[in-house]
């Protein structure tokens, strides 16, 4: 079984659980049209995102790569009219795309989009110490993986949750020999959770449109 049963799957369950949705549907038009790469999260993946927000009564969200904003209008639809979603990404021109595909979702008023390397951006909400995070979605450049679990462990409350993406990459997460700066990224992200008594994190492998990949689920001890 490959990449065209998992399409037809995924094609089946999107067409009668999600179904059309004009927002995100012109979200992902606009990205392709922009020449974004094909990188977001599926409609699949973004219900995901969205009900783990809603099941966790999530109030605020930080996201690491926001590409064009198709995870951010799933997560921050998740959002009572008083939260928060803040979204780091290093592309302006990415950026540009991700805020009028928020506005146009009309969530403009929820969501920061923070252009800079994840790395300074992480470091400068940290030092405005802002009200801890809920939820943190890890979606950016897998060699940082680690770096960013690191900082958002610090921007999330006790009981927050942190899902990192793309973390299985075609099995190469079990390459102890890999070359490839992503899946060493992954394979640190598991060692510093194994190491770490705050969270306890499980990941799971996924196969789907985008092909055998998986994530990992963190849950920070309250
Ligand atoms: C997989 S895409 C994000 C997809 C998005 N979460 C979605 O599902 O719609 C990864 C994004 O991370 C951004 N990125 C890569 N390196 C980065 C860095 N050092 N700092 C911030 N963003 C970065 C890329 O420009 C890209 O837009």
């Amino acid at each position: 079984m490959s990449q065209p049963i998992w399409d037809a799957v995924d094609a089946f369950a999107e067409g009668l659980l999600i179904g059309p949705d004009p927002v995100l549907d012109e979200a992902a038009r606009n990205n392709s049209l922009a020449g974004l790469p094909p990188i977001a999260v599926t409609p699949s993946q973004g219900r995901l995102l969205n009900l783990l927000a809603r099941i966790h009564g999530t109030r605020r969200i930080l996201e690491v790569g926001t590409l064009g904003g198709y995870s951010t209008i799933w997560l921050a639809r998740a959002l009572p009219a008083d939260g928060r979603l803040v979204t780091l990404e290093l592309d302006p021109g990415y950026a540009a795309v991700a805020e009028r595909n928020v506005a146009a979702a009309g969530l403009a008023a929820l969501v920061e989009i923070r252009v800079g390397p994840a790395i300074d951006s992480l470091a400068a909400l940290a030092a405005e110490r802002p009200e801890p995070f809920d939820l943190a979605f890890i979606d950016a450049d897998k060699a940082n993986t680690p770096v960013y679990f690191e900082a958002a462990l610090e921007l999330c409350r006790p009981g927050g949750v942190i899902v990192a993406d793309n973390v299985v990459r075609g099995g190469t997460l079990a390459d102890p020999d890999t070359d490839d700066a992503s899946a060493i990224g992954n394979r640190r992200l598991h060692e510093l959770l194994a190491a770490e008594p705050r969270v306890e994190a499980t990941t799971i492998q996924t196969v789907g449109a985008k092909g055998y990949d998986g994530f990992t689920l963190a849950l920070i001890r309250a």
